[in-house]
C-alpha cells in the first residue's frame, strides 16, 4: 500500500466515525434521552481519528513534500482543502462546547449541537470526497517513487508519537464501543 493509499484507506475510518456523529445528532435532535458520556465519545473520536490521527499526517508530511513537487498552497485546491482542515477544527471546537453544554441542562444545547454535527460532518464529507475523487491522484502523480518511502518514514514517526501518548489505542477502543452500540441503532 502507498502512503497515499493509506490515507485513503484512513478516509473510511473517519467516514465511520462521521455516521456515529450523524446518528448521534438524530437522536439529540428527537429528543431522545442523552447518554452524554457516548455524545463526548463521539466528539473524541472525531478529534482523535480525523484531525490527531490523520490531518496531521496529510498537513505535516504529505503536504510539505508535495510543495516541493510544484503542488503548494499557491495551487488553489491545496489552499481550499488547508483552509478546510482549519474550519473543521473551529467547527469541532464549537460541537465540543454544545455537547458539553447538553450536560448542563441548556435548553439551547440540543440545536446548536445537531448545528454542529451537520455543519462539521458535511465538511468532513466534502473534503474527503474532494481528497478521494481528485486531490489523491493529483498527489500521486506529483510524486516520484522515492518519496513514497519518504512520506511512510514521516507517516510511522508520526504514529510512533501518537502510540506513545495512548491515542491510537484509546482510539480504537472508543471505536469499537461505538460499533457496539450502534448495532443496537
Ligand atoms: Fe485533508
Ligand atoms: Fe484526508
Amino acid at each position: 500500500m502507498t502512503a497515499v493509499e493509506i490515507l485513503s484507506e484512513e478516509h473510511r475510518t473517519i467516514l465511520e466515525v462521521i455516521v456515529h456523529l450523524e446518528r448521534a445528532a438524530n437522536r439529540v435532535e428527537h429528543g431522545d434521552p442523552i447518554d452524554l458520556r457516548a455524545v463526548m465519545e463521539v466528539v473524541d473520536l472525531c478529534d482523535l481519528c480525523v484531525h490527531q490521527m490523520h490531518v496531521v499526517k496529510e498537513e505535516q508530511a504529505l503536504f510539505p513534500l508535495l510543495e516541493s513537487r510544484g503542488l503548494g498552497r499557491e495551487v488553489t485546491v491545496v489552499s481550499a482543502l488547508l483552509a478546510q482542515h482549519q474550519t473543521g477544527g473551529v467547527f469541532l471546537r464549537e460541537l465540543r462546547t454544545a455537547a458539553a453544554r447538553l450536560g448542563e441542562g441548556d435548553s439551547s444545547a440540543r440545536r446548536d449541537f445537531v448545528i454542529w454535527a451537520r455543519d462539521y460532518s458535511g465538511l468532513v464529507r466534502e473534503h474527503i470526497r474532494i481528497e478521494d475523487h481528485y486531490f489523491y491522484s493529483l498527489a500521486s502523480q506529483a510524486l516520484k517513487p522515492a518519496d513514497d518511502e519518504a512520506l511512510q518514514a514521516r507517516f510511522a514517526r508520526i504514529e510512533g508519537s501518537i502510540r506513545g501518548s495512548g491515542e491510537r489505542a484509546r482510539c480504537a477502543a472508543l471505536l469499537e464501543r461505538l460499533r457496539a452500540m450502534g448495532a443496537g441503532g
